[in-house]
């Protein structure tokens, strides 16, 4: 047991009387307001290189934040800092908008997991693209998630991506395309062969373009968007988005199964590690894979690494174990050869 474990988990899970979002907004802030001299103690401790080059970006490490923890990017020099070797920030939206009613975040603690319906809460694009140019370059590639505001209706979804885009593109080494969250209606829709044509054939530029899933698609579905996506110049995957099943959940955890939205964390392991896999195999190894979902430990980071993934994300693993797991992951998972050739 960890002193993150047995100290500072307990007592963030206590913030707000067990408020899962206040926790997150509260961690998040304190992270923000660190002077540069605690940020490079941290680095110190944490900081681990193993430098990798990915669809040309040049990574410091494997061991990526997943979109949503930083969505509008406030704690972004503390990444790097707690071991992170690349920074996905996001989703944002082309409008700024609040999200869903609260509550919308809730801890499956005995299952190690998370179910989230935040439904897209961010201050726009605009608002971050201020932010990332008053910041300046961080020292870790950046990626940025960009997803469709929820007013603007399916049919100009590809405008409205683009509107992002023109915005942060500058920012960005590179950008993610979500169309797998499951919290804005119909967002899911975008992932077909079409939507995703017309999202590549748009986005397309000097900066690479990676497309986010869902694990909830069918094999045929995923092979159809991957020949799409090497038709369209898509730069990589990142595999995979939160999920709709409940599989997995324990039944101590059971009284949360009918809150509607993403369930990510241990249950969704097995399921993402099986997504990357087939995304490997059907691609013949020609789209670089970012794996996230249920990595809780360094044994599942290389199994990820083995299924395919060149480089992986934690979002609940980050939660449940803290940056502990960041600096294991980065310093213990052995990728397979077929991935350490990319
Ligand atoms: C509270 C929360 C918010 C999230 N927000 C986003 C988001 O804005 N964009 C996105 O692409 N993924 C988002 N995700 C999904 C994560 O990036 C990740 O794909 C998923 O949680 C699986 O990884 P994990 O099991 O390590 O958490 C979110 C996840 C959580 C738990």
């Amino acid at each position: 047991m960890s002193l993150f474990s047995n100290v500072a988990r307990p007592a963030l899970f206590r913030l707000g009387g067990g408020d899962a979002e206040h926790a997150h907004e509260w961690t998040l802030n304190r992270l923000a307001a660190l002077p540069a001299p605690a940020l490079a103690a941290m680095r110190r401790w944490y900081g681990f290189a193993n430098p990798v080059e990915v669809f040309g970006v040049r990574f410091p490490n494997r061991v990526g934040l997943a979109a949503g923890m930083d969505k509008n990017g406030i704690a972004l020099p503390a990444w790097p800092a707690l071991g992170f070797g690349f920074v996905e920030v996001g989703t944002v939206t082309a409008k700024p908008q609040p999200g869903n009613d609260k509550p919308r975040l809730f801890r499956a603690k005995a299952s190690e997991g998370i179910i989230n319906r935040m439904g897209f809460n961010n201050a726009g694009a605009a608002a971050l693209a201020d932010r990332l140019a008053a910041l300046g370059p961080l020292d870790v590639p950046l990626g940025i998630s960009l997803g469709k505001s929820k007013v603007t209706p399916l049919e100009d979804a590809v405008e409205d991506y683009l509107t992002s885009y023109r915005l942060l593109q500058p920012y960005a080494d590179y950008i993610a395309v979500n169309v797998s969250s499951p919290n804005t209606p119909g967002l899911r829709s975008l992932q077909d062969k079409d939507s995703i044509a017309a999202l590549l054939n748009a986005l397309a530029g000097p900066v690479p373009v990676l497309v986010k899933i869902a694990p909830d698609l069918t094999e045929p579905a995923i092979a159809e968007l991957l020949e799409v996506c090497l038709e369209h110049g898509a730069a990589g995957i990142i595999a995979t988005n939160t999920t709709l099943s409940r599989d997995g959940l324990a039944s101590a955890d059971q009284h949360l199964a009918g809150e509607s939205g993403g369930l990510s964390g241990a249950p969704l392991t097995a399921r993402a590690r099986e997504v990357v896999r087939f995304v490997h195999t059907e691609s013949g190894g020609r789209l670089p894979i970012i794996g996230v979902g249920g990595i809780m430990s360094v044994d599942d980071a290389s199994r990820m690494f083995d299924a395919g993934a060149a480089l992986v994300q934690l979002y609940s693993g980050f939660i449940y174990q803290g940056p502990d797991l960041v600096l294991a992951v980065a310093r213990g998972a052995r990728p397979s050869r077929v991935a350490a050739a990319r």
